[in-house]
This record gives structure tokens, C-alpha cells and sequence, in this order.
């Protein structure tokens, strides 16, 4: 019978045992020390959670601060993973242009978030394809042509009755945030909510809520054992957490079923096509588990999630600005007046002749930064970003932020200061290259054309109609808090004053 004395009676198995062992583990070695060696230098910080424990709430600080001392591109241990960072404009420019930098980490960024990912959170060609859909579907049903700025328009039209209050305080963040929903929903579902309607309301604080924990839920992505050990016993507040996808995922189910009840053959909204789509492929009989009711799920919520928190984050930015500088808002009622007038309701084509007022919006993107990282990108094959050897799986990480604050790209960078993009003579507004608020290259921002009709008509209607105003002593401040994206912390409510005919002569 075999027993471990037999096995050590036997010598020349030992030694190739030994041997094997020996092998394996010089060759271990050698890949990883070779691995570690080809990552950009950076601090390691603890075994098992890496540099995590020392991250507070606003990463994108950390991170900048860290490439003071590490430089522009450096390795970070997160969790399990190792991080590369790239935080100056030369870099960046390189790595955005990069398609081995497209992909997406293995893990689900909100592990125990159901089954499926959402195009957000895809890799390789089920990203491309859905990708390819999406803004297929969306520049079908009117983004980034003429029925978006009308309907947009109608949305403010009713947004702007609920500013009117007598001149009392408006909570601005509550209300931008219901209207900003209403422009997602007429893409996604094909109509709107009254503003008041419950449904609306209970949507718009389940997106505020997820918004807010979702830094908690990134850092678990970074600890696969966490999430799972988390999700499991349900630690912390995750039952809320959970209770807000549902709310979020019933919605979205229940307009689903309406769409697939109605059947209909014309595409009038982003689950249309999605629906048209599947039928498309299951005709075909091209069984396809990347196209699901599950999936579409999960690209209407992702659709939800970014394109309500970032334009409603950036309006709140630009209301900060607007009333601790009043003279700003001057300056573009003067715009407004050589442009627009106060009878005609703006265009969006108006933008062209009011550079000042451009110039706000671009200096609100750079000052506000409410996406100062991108989401998390992985390398899917080695590859180098400049002259710094990023080895396949490492996930990337552009520091946005750094490149908003560079004093070397903007004098004074803590200044709100539009005059920055002026031309010398002040009749147009130049963006530099480096302000990419929406990112760049082939995974930026599909939202960004709605998002750009969005703040220019929001801000123009506002200002054409009202001077914005807080009650005197109320302190307006710049601090902010970070979720899912950097919004100002501590918004006070807003008084709309009517502007009078008198304000105009
Ligand atoms: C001020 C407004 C907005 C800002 C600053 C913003 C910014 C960004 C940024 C920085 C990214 C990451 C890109 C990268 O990984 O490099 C992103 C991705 C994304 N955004 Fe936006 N966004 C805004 C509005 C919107 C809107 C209105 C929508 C939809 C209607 C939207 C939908 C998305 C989606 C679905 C992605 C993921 C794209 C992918 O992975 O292929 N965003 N956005």
C-alpha cells in the first residue's frame, strides 16, 4: 500500500518532485517580479488590500496628489488589482487614442448587482455591438438633430414654472434633477412624467441614493472576497442599496412590458429599437445571449445612472458659480439680450453667437470636473501608454481631475474664470484640446451631445427669465461630495427673481 514513507524511501522521485517544485516556483518569480517591474512605479501599501485602506471619499484627490511624488503614470495596488493612473494631459492624450485600452475589468463593478453587464460595463465586440446599437438607435429617434432641442425645450417649458415661486427658495437640485430624468425618459421610454407624479419622484431619489454609495460599491469591485462575504450576510446598508436598484430595475421592467404589449413596428424610443433588434436577430435565428430583456435592463439603467447624475451635477456647479458671481450672470443676460431677446425662446444654434456664455459652461465642465475619473478601463493586451509598459489585465485609471487643476494647462486653475477661453477680442470661445470633460476616443461619453443641448438651453431659459439669487447671509460654497459624480455638497435652496421689464430698459 502507498504511504508518504514510501514516497520518501523512493530518492529519485523526491528529487523530481523537488525538482518540479523548484521549477515552478523560480519561474513564478520570475514572471511576477518581471510583471512588477514592467508597472510604472507607485506605492504597494498593505498585503491583501493594497493602497485601498488609505483612499478616502474623493479619490481623484489621492490620485493626483500621488503623482506629485510617483509621477504622471504609476502603479497603484487596489485590492487584488494593480492600478495604473494616468494623470497629465500628454499621457492621457495617448491612452484615450489607445484600443487596447477599451476594454473593461473582468468583475462586475457592482458585484452582486444581478446577473449581466450593462454596455457600460462590457468588453471586446458585445461592447461594440451594443454600443454600435445604441447610438444607432438614439441618432434614430432624434439625438443629436433637431427633435431632441424641441423636446428638450418642451421639458424646460414646464421645468421653468416650477422655479416660479413667489420669490421664495426653490430646492434646485430636487427640481433639476426631476427634469434632467424627464430628457433620459423621453429617449429611453418614449415619454415623460408631470413633474409631480410619484413614480418620477421615487425614481429620481433612488438614482440620487445609488449615485451617492457608489464609490462604497467601486471599492468592492477592487475585493471580489468582499463583495461576495458583503452581499451574502447583507452588511451595512446594502438592503437600502438594493432596495434602489429594484426600484430602479421594476421601472424599467415595467416600461419594458408596455413596450412589448404594444408591439409596435416604429421606433420611437431606445427600448423600441432594442426590442426591434432582438426580433431582428431571433429571425435570423442568430441565438444571441449578448441580446436579452436582462441586458436591455441593464443599458437603459446605465443610460439612467449617467445621464441624469452628470448633467444635473454640472447645472448645480453652474448655479454655484452664477450667484457667487453675479456679474456673470450679467454678462450673459447681455448675450442673451444682443442674441435671443426675451421674447424668443433660445435655439440651440444660438450657442454659436454667444461665446461668453459658452465660455461658462466650458469653465463649469474643468472647475465643477463631476467625472474626475473615467470609469475603470482594462489593458486587454500589453501595451504601453508614452514610454511606461502596461501589461495586459491592468486596469487604467485617467485622472481627469489632475489635468482640470494643472496649473501648467490653466493659470490660477482654482479661479472660475471663463475669460480663459476667450479669443483676444472676446467674439468666440475656444475649448483647448485638454478640457474633455465627456472624455475622448472610441469609449467616451454616447451622452454627450444631449448633455451639451441640455446646459446650454437650461442656463440660457433660466437666466432669460430669472436673476438666480440666495436669501441674504446664506453662505454659497465650492466643497463637494462624491458618488457617482462631483457635485457641490451643500447647495442651498435658490431664489428665481422674475426679471422685470424695468431690469431690461
Ligand atoms: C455633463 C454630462 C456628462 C458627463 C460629464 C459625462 C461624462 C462621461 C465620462 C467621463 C464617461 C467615461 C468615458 C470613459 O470611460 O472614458 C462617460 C461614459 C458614459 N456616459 Fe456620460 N457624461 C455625461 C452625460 C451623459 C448622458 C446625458 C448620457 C446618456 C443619455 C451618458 C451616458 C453614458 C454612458 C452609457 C457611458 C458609458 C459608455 C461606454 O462605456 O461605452 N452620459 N460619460
Amino acid at each position: 500500500m502507498f504511504s508518504i514513507d514510501n514516497l520518501f524511501e523512493s530518492q529519485p522521485l523526491v528529487n523530481t518532485l523537488i525538482g518540479i517544485a523548484l521549477f515552478w516556483l523560480v519561474k513564478y518569480l520570475f514572471y511576477t517580479i518581471k510583471r512588477i517591474r514592467s508597472l510604472p512605479a507607485g506605492p504597494w501599501g498593505l498585503p491583501i488590500v493594497g493602497y485601498l485602506p488609505f483612499i478616502r471619499d474623493h479619490t481623484y484627490l489621492e490620485f493626483d496628489r500621488l503623482s506629485k511624488k510617483y509621477g504622471p503614470v504609476y502603479c497603484l495596488k487596489l485590492g487584488v488589482y494593480g492600478v495604473v493612473l494616468v494623470c497629465d494631459w500628454p499621457h492621457l492624450k495617448d491612452a484615450v487614442s489607445n484600443d487596447a485600452l477599451l476594454a473593461k475589468p473582468h468583475a462586475s463593478l457592482l458585484p452582486g448587482g444581478g446577473e449581466g453587464r450593462s454596455l457600460g460595463e462590457m468588453s471586446g465586440s458585445p461592447w461594440q455591438e451594443h454600443r454600435f446599437l445604441s447610438l444607432h438607435i438614439l441618432r434614430d429617434i432624434g439625438l443629436g438633430k433637431s427633435t431632441i432641442v424641441t423636446l428638450v425645450k418642451e421639458e424646460i417649458d414646464q421645468f421653468l414654472t416650477t422655479l416660479d415661486n413667489d420669490g421664495k427658495p426653490v430646492d434646485f437640485k430636487k427640481k433639476i434633477g426631476h427634469s434632467i430624468v424627464n430628457n433620459v425618459s423621453i429617449l429611453l421610454f418614449g415619454h415623460k412624467y408631470d413633474l409631480n407624479d410619484p413614480a418620477a419622484i421615487e425614481i429620481s431619489a433612488a438614482n440620487d441614493e445609488i449615485g451617492s454609495s457608489l464609490n462604497f460599491a467601486g471599492v468592492m469591485a477592487f475585493l471580489p472576497w468582499l463583495s461576495s462575504f458583503v452581499f451574502k450576510f447583507k452588511f451595512i446598508n446594502l438592503t437600502r442599496l438594493i432596495k434602489c436598484f429594484q426600484i430602479v430595475d421594476s421601472h424599467i421592467q415595467n416600461e419594458i412590458d408596455k413596450h412589448q404589449e404594444k408591439n409596435s413596428q416604429e421606433v420611437v424610443d431606445y427600448i423600441d429599437g432594442y426590442l426591434a433588434e432582438m426580433k431582428k436577430r431571433e429571425e435570423r435565428n442568430q441565438i444571441d445571449d449578448n441580446f436579452s430583456i436582462e441586458i436591455l435592463k441593464k443599458n437603459a439603467g446605465a443610460f439612467y445612472g449617467a445621464g441624469t447624475a452628470a448633467v444635473s451635477s454640472t447645472m448645480e456647479w453652474i448655479m454655484v458659480y452664477l450667484v457667487r458671481y453675479p456679474e456673470i450672470q450679467d454678462k450673459i443676460r447681455s448675450e442673451i439680450a444682443d442674441v435671443i431677446g426675451f421674447e424668443r425662446r433660445p435655439d440651440y444654434v444660438d450657442r454659436i453667437r454667444m461665446p461668453f456664455t459658452m465660455a461658462v459652461i466650458h469653465e463649469a465642465h474643468r472647475i465643477g470636473s463631476v467625472a474626475p475619473n473615467n470609469l475603470l478601463r482594462r489593458a486587454s493586451s500589453d501595451t504601453k501608454i508614452g514610454n511606461y509598459n502596461i501589461p495586459k489585465d491592468s486596469l487604467v485609471i485617467f485622472n481627469f481631475w489632475s489635468i482640470n487643476r494643472d496649473p501648467k494647462l490653466w493659470p490660477n486653475p482654482d479661479k472660475f474664470d471663463p475669460t480663459r477661453y476667450l479669443t483676444e477680442d472676446g467674439s468666440k470661445a475656444v475649448k483647448p484640446p485638454y478640457l474633455i470633460p465627456f472624455s475622448a476616443g472610441k469609449r467616451n461619453c454616447p451622452g454627450e451631445s444631449l448633455a451639451n443641448v441640455e446646459l446650454f438651453l437650461y442656463l440660457v431659459c433660466i437666466l432669460q427669465k430669472y436673476r438666480v439669487k440666495v436669501k441674504p447671509g446664506t453662505e454659497i460654497s465650492t466643497e463637494a461630495t462624491f458618488g457617482l459624480s462631483r457635485r457641490p455638497s451643500n447647495l442651498p435652496n435658490l431664489i428665481f427673481e422674475k426679471i422685470s421689464n424695468s431690469d431690461l430698459s
